[in-house]
């Protein structure tokens, strides 16, 4: 197991409520839904640490989680959830925005986009805004499990070829499943690498 300790530390309505004490991290993004709460439980092996639902909006905080006694795992409320009101989407955005902008001990972003779809436009222009926050971020493909090996890696192809037409260099990208446990230790493992510069 690579994760010897897992601790949920405070759950934050904006970034001056986040820990103060200049840890490292690393958050997980993406649109309600796509797994973001599931990958975290998955990748500390702790069922029931992030909260989970089939009903999209469920994290609607920032939530700090300290793994190893060395690093912080944050669990952030998904973009585009449609069925919120046109208010609360706006206060997430800007609650977002604001942590992606502004969080200094932040190190890499993870955008986690389902396996399964096309990329969406809200995803794009998500991803879009980072060039311009200039955050490093790392595309997550979730829930592999429900697609064949080859619609992944069709479905990957298409990613890189939408993000070439933008990005020169792509970034890097991770199939995962919070099923089968796939990509846990490409993640657990590139976390550590960054940790270690
Ligand atoms: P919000 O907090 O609402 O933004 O959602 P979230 O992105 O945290 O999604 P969450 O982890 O709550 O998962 C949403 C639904 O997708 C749940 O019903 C999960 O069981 C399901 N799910 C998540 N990851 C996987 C996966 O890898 N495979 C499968 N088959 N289902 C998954
Ligand atoms: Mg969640």
């Amino acid at each position: 197991n690579l994760v010897k300790k897992a601790l949920f530390v405070k759950s934050s309505a904006k970034i001056e409520e986040c820990p103060a004490d200049g840890i490292n991290e690393y958050a997980f993004i993406g649109r309600s839904n796509v797994g973001k709460s599931s990958l975290i439980n998955m990748l500390t092996g702790q069922n029931g640490m992030a909260k989970v639902s089939q009903t999209p909006g469920k994290t609607q905080l920032i939530n700090h989680y300290f793994i190893n006694g060395s690093w912080y795992l944050v669990d952030l409320p998904g973009y585009g959830f449609a069925k919120t009101s046109k208010a609360s989407r706006a206060i997430f955005h800007a609650m977002i925005t604001n942590y992606i902008q502004n969080r200094e001990t932040l190190i890499n972003l993870f955008v986690l986009v389902d396996s399964r779809l096309e990329p969406q436009k809200v995803d794009l222009e998500f991803i879009s805004a980072l060039g311009e926050s200039q955050v490093p971020f790392t595309i997550i493909f979730t829930k592999a499990d429900k697609i064949s090996k080859s619609a992944l890696q069709r479905n990957i192809a298409t990613y890189q070829e939408e993000l070439s037409k933008e990005w020169d260099e792509l970034p890097k990208m991770i199939a995962t499943s919070a099923e089968s446990k796939l990509g846990r230790e490409e993640v657990m493992h590139f976390i550590d690498e960054l940790n270690r510069l």
